[in-house]
C-alpha cells in the first residue's frame, strides 16, 4: 500500500474532548502561556526520563540511589518500628529501582508487610505485578492503577493496617510550594497518627550544580521539554514546529525554584485541533518547577500538614534527603 495512505488510514484520531486537549489549549490560551509538566511521561517522555537519570549532570536519581543503597537496614528499621504488620504504598512506583533495595531487605528481616504500588500508568503496575515476585520471592504485592488519592482511598479500605507511605525521586519538587503544601495536608487526612511517609527531597545547593542538571550538555532536558510539544502534534493535531522553540532553564537561588521554559523563537501561529495559537517572538511557556528546598523547609513542611518529622536521611555530598515523617 502507498505509505501516505498507510499512514493516514493508520493515523489515530486527535481526542479533542479529553482532559489534555483542555489543559493544553487553555494553558496556551492564558497569559502567560503554560503548560502542565505532568504531561511529559507519555512512553517518549518516560524513555527520556530513562535517559536523564543517566545522564552526567542530572544528579538527584544518582543521590537518592546512594541513601537507598548505603542506608537501607536504618531506613527500614524506622519503618519496622515495634515490629507490628504494615502495608507500605509507593506513590508513583516507576520501576521500582530504589524502593526494590528496601523490599529485599524487609524480607530478609522477615518484616511482615505488603507492598502496595500506586502509578498512574497501567502499564507500570501490571509489569509490577508480574516482575517483582520473580526478583523478590515470597513478597506480598497488590499494585493500583489510578490517581494517586483515590488509591490510598482504595488501599485503606482493603486493610486498616499500619501504612507508610513512599513519595520518592523529589516528585513533590514539580508542585508549587503552596500547593506541594497541600499535597502534604491532603496525604496526612489519609493517613492516621502512627502511620509514616518517607519523602526525597532535592536541596538547595551551588546554583550551577543545579542549573547544569536541568541543561545538560546533551540535551536531553530540552528533548524532554519539546516532547510535550510533539506529543500535541501526535496526539491532538497540532502543528507544532519544534525548530521554532528553544530551551531556557532557569534556577533562583533565593527563592530555589527552577523553571524551564520553552521560548518561541519567532512570532508565529500554531493550530491545535480547532484551535489557533498566537506566539510573539520570545514569548515563554511555562513548562516545569522543579522546586529545591532547605532542611529546614522540609521540617515546617512537615509540620504545617500534621507530620513529626523524625529522621532525614542525607547522601554523602548532602545534596539530596530522604526524610521520615510521622503522622500525629
Ligand atoms: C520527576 N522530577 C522529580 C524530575 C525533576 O527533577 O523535576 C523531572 C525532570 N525534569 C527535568 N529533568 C528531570
Amino acid at each position: 500500500m502507498d505509505s501516505l495512505l498507510h499512514a493516514l488510514i493508520n493515523k489515530k484520531q486527535a481526542d479533542t474532548t479529553g482532559q489534555f486537549y483542555k489543559d493544553v489549549t487553555a494553558g496556551l490560551k492564558s497569559t502567560p502561556k503554560r503548560l502542565n509538566s505532568k504531561y511529559f511521561y507519555d512512553a517518549n517522555g518516560d524513555k527520556l526520563f530513562q535517559e536523564l537519570m543517566n545522564c552526567e549532570e542530572y544528579y538527584p536519581t544518582n543521590c537518592e540511589m546512594e541513601i537507598f543503597t548505603q542506608q537501607t537496614a536504618d531506613i527500614c528499621d524506622v519503618m519496622i518500628g515495634d515490629g507490628d504488620d504494615f502495608d507500605m504504598i509507593e506513590l508513583g512506583a516507576g520501576d521500582a529501582t530504589k524502593s526494590t533495595y528496601l523490599l529485599k531487605y524487609l524480607l530478609e528481616q522477615k518484616a511482615d508487610f505488603s507492598y502496595l504500588p500506586i502509578d498512574i500508568s497501567a502499564n507500570v503496575i501490571s509489569y509490577l505485578n508480574v516482575t517483582l515476585p520473580v526478583t523478590l520471592p515470597g513478597l506480598k504485592i497488590a499494585g493500583l492503577n489510578g490517581d494517586y488519592f483515590d488509591m490510598l482511598k482504595k488501599a485503606a479500605a482493603r486493610s486498616n493496617r499500619r501504612k507508610v507511605v513512599l513519595f520518592l525521586g523529589s516528585n513533590i519538587g514539580n508542585m508549587p510550594v503552596s500547593d506541594a503544601e497541600g499535597f502534604c495536608r491532603e496525604l496526612r487526612n489519609h493517613l492516621s497518627p502512627g502511620d509514616m511517609v518517607l519523602i526525597g527531597v532535592d536541596l538547595k545547593k551551588n546554583p550551577k550544580t543545579i542549573l547544569a542538571a536541568y541543561n545538560d550538555k546533551e540535551g536531553i532536558t530540552k528533548r524532554f521539554n519539546l516532547n510535550l510539544l510533539e506529543r500535541a502534534n501526535r496526539e491532538l493535531d497540532a502543528n507544532f514546529n519544534l525548530a521554532k522553540f528553544e530551551h531556557y532553564p532557569m534556577y533562583d537561588p533565593e527563592t530555589g525554584a527552577c523553571k524551564s521554559y520553552l521560548i518561541s523563537t519567532e512570532e508565529q501561529d500554531v493550530k491545535i485541533g480547532k484551535e489557533n495559537i498566537h506566539f510573539a517572538k520570545d514569548e515563554y511557556i511555562y513548562m516545569e518547577i522543579s522546586q529545591k528546598f532547605s532542611v529546614m523547609q522540609t521540617n515546617q513542611m512537615a509540620d504545617g500538614a500534621g507530620f513529626n518529622p523524625l529522621n532525614i536521611f542525607f547522601d554523602s555530598k548532602k545534596w539530596f534527603i530522604d526524610a521520615i515523617w510521622l503522622a500525629e
